[in-house]
């Protein structure tokens, strides 16, 4: 079976209760939750983390890279700015694809830059939870 590692950042744990305006009402656990449905439907392992420290992603992304997992990534606020998010994912040979919640060109303008879609597959915006479910269902095809 593939493993498939869903990867998230900074502040995603106090989703549900963060901005629900901007985020939706469901939790960290829900998405989980969801992603792990989609991978028993589809014979995908799915190894979901979270962490608000940069090292421990960038420990992650190592790991990735060394084991060649597949990774669907929510760096939320690193998306902006971590090179060192950036040069850790840089190493990933296999797909990786960046994902968001919210639509973050549609908001303030320092979210408009994102350091990680130049390394991505592709990205996947603006869908709420449904974003990570769309990008498990284009990495089926990758
Ligand atoms: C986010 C968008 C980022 O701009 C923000 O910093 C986040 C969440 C999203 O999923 O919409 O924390 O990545």
């Amino acid at each position: 079976m593939r493993t498939v590692l869903v990867l998230n950042g900074p502040n995603l744990d106090k989703l549900g209760t963060r901005e629900p305006d901007v985020y939706g009402s469901l939790s960290l656990a829900d998405i989980k939750s969801a992603c792990e449905e989609f991978g028993a439907a589809h014979d995908l392992a799915i190894d979901f983390r979270q962490s608000n420290d940069e090292a421990v992603i960038i420990g992650w992304l190592h790991e990735a890279a060394d084991t060649k997992t597949p990774i669907v990534f929510n760096p939320a606020a690193f998306t902006h700015y971590s090179v060192a998010i950036r040069d850790a994912a840089a190493m990933c040979s296999a797909p990786i694809i960046e994902v968001h919640l919210s639509n973050p060109i549609k908001r303030e303008e320092f979210r408009h830059t994102s350091l990680i879609s130049g390394i991505a597959h592709g990205t996947i915006s603006g869908f709420g939870a449904q974003s990570y479910l769309l990008a498990l269902q284009a990495m089926l095809s990758l």
